[in-house]
């Protein structure tokens, strides 16, 4: 045990986000921020006291923040920092409608975290993601190994969780992989879905797969029409959370993420889903995998649509 991780935001995201990475009991102490005074600290005190119950020794730490930096040094020399900062969809809105306003939050927030965290693991979870994870990256200056963005372990786990559905089977016998961006251009991967070893392809027809790809594609916005208010975030904190743990522990576990593609798949200088080792200096390499024809196609697709964006989002 030992380390300390920041979660930017107290919302729903950031707050079920904090309490996980506590009940892990991995890090010294989970700091909890947000613009809304006394939040995080009410959250916090709220979150220390269920320790005993819970036992996890982990302190959770409140701090109120401001646009120009105040209050940052609560976070100072964080190892992790996961930030959920910026405006949640409305029912109706794609990810994409929250470019501007959220990029003016997320520059701001990055900024202030590269000065009092400046050897921090960075882990985006603001929308849009990939766009996000791209300016976090320039507005840190940080390598682009140490920024990352929280997109492929949701999308996986919405898509397991339908096939588990759909067979009447335990989610643990399912295996799943969606790569590409977290939007429109998601791509799930069939080719690489299992249940107890056996192709997806041998047991569901081509129409269900699709059926269920198109619902793991829409899987956040199905969850915001229902809530009206807010998005998605005990499926989301689960993903988050388990990444900033894999950092900390340094696990070398292969989970899909949004990370820097430099090479792979035949795509370049892009943030992109896909899999890739995770460790304590962030990203130790992208894992490139045997995909179909198809499958690499959709995947260069959903580059190009992610670095038209991710250049738009520079001047943002
Ligand atoms: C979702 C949001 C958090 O997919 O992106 O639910």
């Amino acid at each position: 045990m030992g380390g300390k991780v920041t979660v930017v935001g107290a919302g729903f995201y950031g707050s079920t986000t904090a309490l996980r990475l506590a009940e892990y009991d991995v890090f010294d102490t989970v700091v909890l921020t947000d613009i809304v005074e006394g939040k995080p600290e009410g959250l916090a005190l709220d979150m220390n006291q269920s320790r005993s119950i819970e036992g996890f020794e982990t302190k959770i730490i409140g701090a109120t923040t401001t646009a120009e930096g105040g209050g940052y040094e609560a976070t100072a020399n964080s190892d992790v920092v996961v930030i959920t900062a910026g405006l949640p969809r409305k029912p109706g809105m794609s990810r994409m409608d929250l470019i501007g306003v959220n990029a003016g939050i997320v520059r701001g927030v990055a900024e202030n975290i590269a000065k009092h965290s400046p050897n921090a693991v960075i882990i985006v979870v603001s929308n849009p993601l990939d766009e996000m994870t791209s300016l976090a990256q320039i507005a840190t200056g940080f390598p682009k190994n140490r920024v990352m963005g929280q997109a492929g372990m949701l999308d996986t786990a919405r898509f397991t969780n339908f096939v588990a559905e759909k067979l009447a089977v335990k989610v643990g016998v399912v295996k799943t992989l969606t790569l590409g961006s977290h939007g429109d251009t998601m791509v799930p991967v069939p080719s690489r879905c299992t249940v107890n070893g056996q192709a997806l392809t041998e047991l569901l027809s081509q129409s269900e797969i699709d059926d269920l790809v198109d619902r793991t594609r829409n899987g956040g916005a199905e969850v915001v029409a229902l809530l009206k208010t807010g998005s998605a975030y005990y499926a989301p904190s689960a993903a988050a959370a388990r990444m900033a743990k894999a950092v900390i522990e340094d696990s070398g576990a292969v989970m899909p993420v949004c990370a820097w593609v430099d090479g792979e798949y035949g795509i370049s200088g892009v943030y992109l889903g896909v899999e890739a080792e995770i460790g304590r200096n962030g990203i130790k390499k992208v894992v490139e995998s045997a995909l179909t024809e198809s499958e690499v196609s959709a995947l260069k697709a959903a580059a190009e649509a992610v670095r038209a964006k991710q250049a738009d989002v520079q001047t943002l």
